[in-house]
């Protein structure tokens, strides 16, 4: 069996933080959403991954290399077009051959690991085998309908959906899905869907199977989209850090508490700090004489001092200082500067890229 990996589309629902790298390499308790991909494909067998990418391909290929120190092998795979995930699937035929082969999307984040879904897959030999999960909003989704568990109806963004059973970013087939692809017509979105060559082996009598994540979907999956909302990625953040084992490879200085689950990863230091878990330090980051609160991921060579940070994500090499107040609930790109200048006029002074959103006390 194969992998396919889809991490080129474009991200433009989460700018700005997506303005300038890949949606699939923003990072979730520290870790690029992608790589969360790669491990729970090599954790189910699967070693021999092929990842398609887009205009971000430098980036992705640059993040992940040669999949050597996952344990899997990885091949890149140029899709020309965002033309839809049935299209990226053509793109990587000769790639995927004769076998079957685990579709999972870059961008989404399955909670409990793909293992069972493959073994199901092993044990059924189904023609496609598709994972489901209920979701609040399933207008934002692929729907499934089904009849005595048998999928029967599946539909792209339905704008008023029959089903909550939405599609979430995993995938089986064998080969027969080549014949279905090639039987589908352009959505009016422009894309071939995926969604529409499953539809179309169903009707043409091949054997789909549903595997129906039971749990309620906030407990159980953080299926994690772009869909711009902050308050999705804080939640994912929330859910990956639940389950994160505590580690220790920081420095901890004078006057420093930890309470709860702390991660801290190599070289960061702390001092005159409280950090309430469950919450990650990254790697080189400085924390001096600050507050770091609950479901907070701060990533890879940033300084906070002097300052409060609670349920957010701070991304690389970021500095926060001597900020009055709780920073709350926020996503602090890469590279950002947040601070005070001694120089009057006493005012906010901003500078803020496109799409991005503050607000204030
Ligand atoms: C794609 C699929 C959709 C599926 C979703 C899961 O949507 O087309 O069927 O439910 O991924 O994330 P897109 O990301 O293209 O909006």
């Amino acid at each position: 069996m194969k992998a396919l990996i889809l991490s080129g589309g474009k991200g433009t629902r989460l700018r700005p933080i997506t303005h300038t790298s890949a949606k699939q390499l923003v990072p979730i308790a520290n870790k690029p959403i992608l790589f969360y991909a790669i491990e729970a494909i090599v954790a189910a067998g699967v070693r021999d991954i092929g990842i398609i990418t887009g205009e971000t391909a430098d980036e992705v290929e640059a993040a992940v290399g040669d999949g050597a120190r996952f344990g899997a092998e990885i091949t890149y795979i140029n899709q020309s077009a965002p033309l839809g995930l049935a299209h990226a699937v053509l793109t990587a035929r000769s790639f995927l051959g004769e076998d079957p082969f685990v579709m999972y999307l870059g961008d989404n984040l399955i909670r409990q690991g793909i293992v069972p879904i493959v073994q199901r897959f092993k044990d059924s030999t189904p023609d496609a085998l598709i994972l489901l999960a209920r979701v609040p909003e399933p207008q934002h989704f692929g729907v499934a309908e089904l009849e005595d568990g048998k999928v029967t109806r599946l539909v792209e963004k339905p704008a008023e959906p029959t089903s909550n059973l939405a599609l979430v970013g995993v995938y089986l087939f064998n080969h027969n899905v080549f014949a279905a692809i090639d039987a589908i017509e352009y959505s009016a979105r422009g894309e071939l869907e995926i969604t529409d060559a499953i539809q179309n082996m169903i009707d043409s009598g091949r054997r789909v199977e549903p595997h129906l994540i039971v749990e309620p979907h906030q407990a159980m999956v953080a299926t994690w989209k772009d869909t711009g909302r902050l308050e999705d990625m804080l939640e994912a953040n929330r859910i990956v850090l639940d389950d994160l084992p505590p580690r220790m490879e920081g420095t901890i200085g004078a006057g420093v508490r930890l309470d709860g689950k702390v991660i801290l990863e190599k070289g960061c230091t702390l001092q005159n700090c409280t950090v309430r878990g469950p919450a990650i330090i990254g790697e080189s980051t400085h924390i001096d004489d600050a507050y770091i609160g609950p479901y907070t991921s701060i990533y890879h060579g940033c300084t906070i001092r002097n300052a409060e940070l609670e349920h957010s994500i701070v991304l690389e090499n970021s500095v926060i200082e001597d900020v009055d107040g709780k920073i709350e609930s926020s996503l602090i790109g890469k590279e950002c500067r947040i601070g005070r200048s001694p120089l009057r006029p006493r005012a906010f002074k901003l500078m803020i890229g496109d799409h991005s959103r503050v607000e204030l006390r």
